[in-house]
């Protein structure tokens, strides 16, 4: 990777896309159709993006009354289809330390990254939501528990992992030798929560085992990232929030014994796109117009102190002159200043300065022309925000295309992004050396 290029990454769940409105806009059932996320994989692959990132919650997360589920169906069983059509994208997702056994985690994606060539990673989280204690028989567990599973979990992933080492070989029909059992070992580690004997049954991958990512949550969490995790998944606000994310990421990473650069950060980013800025207002308009915005219209006038009686009406002249701006909200300045330009309150809407909380409100967006994108892109890289981005989008069966034939190029004219891949693995693709079991400088630390 030369020095001013970034890494990119998709987020994707049920592949609708971020916006409520989407999946009633969407040619294909996403949810329950595993060949529209495998095109969307495909897709991205085709714009030489590093990794799929796909977020996971053991519960049903939403009401279904106006909307699909927010995650796939099952991650694991989603990403196996995808790992069979494409070559080199990355393949991440989240499982949980909480309810799985490191034996099962270790090897269903081990057998994941033997199955995609090297494209695993696994983005180690526990659980917090009471939801998902509950569809697993268990109480929510007090925070040093859950935070002493996921530790355990974690060595013992990575110890199995390296129970199999290369130097077994490969079968060998002229000899009649499968495999030499003197390097595929038991590991013999117990914990106070879980525990394995090992071995795996399954050799490494292309890129030795699956790389880990973990999220930049809380002090907890990021104790436990600086030790284990290759990729941070981050939601900084700003480019300054995230390069002071990045700065103490370096810090504690280097803390735990191992080197800055073994970790790389990537703050998520929301993005609605069109070919120019009006064409990507106008399709948001289309999104809103499908989830309704009834529901942000009361939000609206409260944030204007007016009345709204008409969605397609501008401000009037008077309204407009007593409109004051919040001295601690950017967002109202904003709102005033679209709605002194003339705009209705629906296309003020169609510029997502009224969130609909959860993930939404989580992500700085942007809505615009792909240069436009590129140009926030840029920014944010320049600012030390992140090693590369996760992409987010509103309606990925509009926006992806329009990321990955009209963003990528403009990325690569600016030096921020390969022509293409320069490597087959995941761990090619971020720069990272090959790890087979427990990173020594943490495992001669402590053990689980
Ligand atoms: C960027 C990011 C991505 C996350 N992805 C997931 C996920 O896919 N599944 C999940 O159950 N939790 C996910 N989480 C939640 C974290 O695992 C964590 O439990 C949560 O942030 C609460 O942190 P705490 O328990 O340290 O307070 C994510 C958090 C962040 C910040």
């Amino acid at each position: 990777m030369a020095d001013k290029e970034m890494l990119l990454g998709l987020s994707l769940s049920e592949a609708y896309g971020l916006h409520p409105g989407a999946w009633r806009v969407a040619a294909r059932e996403a949810y329950t159709d595993v060949d529209v996320f495998v095109q969307a994989a495909e897709r991205a692959e085709q714009g030489g993006m590093d990794f799929l990132f796909v977020p996971d919650r053991v519960f049903l997360h939403e009401d279904l009354t106006y909307g699909p589920p927010f995650f796939t169906m099952d991650p694991l069983m989603v990403l196996s289809a995808v790992a069979y059509t494409t070559d080199c994208i990355g393949l991440v997702t989240s499982a949980s330390t909480s309810f799985h056994e490191p034996y099962t985690i270790a090897r269903q994606f081990r057998a994941l990254d033997v199955m995609s060539h090297g494209r695993a990673g696994w983005n180690a989280i526990p659980s917090y939501e009471p939801d998902a204690f509950a569809n697993h028989g268990m109480p929510v567990p007090p925070r040093e528990k859950k935070y002493e599973r996921l530790h355990e979990a974690i060595q013992i992933t990575q110890a199995l992992w390296g129970s199999w080492r290369r130097e077994a070989g490969q079968p060998d029909k002229t000899s009649g030798r499968f495999a030499d059992m003197r390097h595929i070992r038991p590991i013999n580690l117990q914990g106070n929560q879980v525990g394995s004997r090992g071995p795996l049954q399954i050799p490494p991958s292309e890129q030795g085992q699956p790389v880990i990512f973990m999220p930049f949550a809380s002090g907890a969490s990021l104790d436990a990232a600086a030790r284990y995790a290759d990729g941070v998944v981050a939601m900084p606000r700003t480019p300054d929030e995230g390069r002071q994310q990045v700065e103490l990421m370096r810090s504690l990473v280097e803390q735990a014994g191992r080197d800055a650069d073994d970790v790389k950060v990537f703050p998520f980013m929301q993005f609605s796109l069109g070919v120019t800025e009006r064409d990507a207002i106008e399709h948001r308009m289309v999104l809103d117009r499908a989830a309704g915005v009834d529901d942000l219209v009361p939000q609206l006038a409260a944030v204007l102190g007016i009345t709204i009686d008409d969605v397609d009406t501008p401000l009037s002249d008077a309204q407009i002159a007593a409109l004051t701006p919040h001295p601690h909200s950017p967002r109202t300045t904003r709102i005033i200043e679209l709605a002194t330009q003339g705009l209705t309150p629906r296309e003020i809407l169609a510029w997502g300065v009224i969130s609909r909380g959860g993930f939404d409100s989580a992500n700085p967006g942007m809505i615009g022309s792909p240069e436009q994108a590129a140009d926030m892109i840029e920014e944010w890289m320049h600012a030390g925000a992140g090693d590369g981005l996760t992409v987010v989008l509103s309606d990925v069966q509009h926006d992806l295309p329009l990321f990955v034939e009209h963003v990528v190029p403009i990325l690569r004219q600016r030096g921020l992004r390969p022509e293409g891949y320069l490597g087959s693995t995941l761990r090619d693709h971020l720069g990272l050396k090959e790890q087979l079991g427990l990173d020594p400088r943490i495992s001669s630390q402590d053990n689980a």
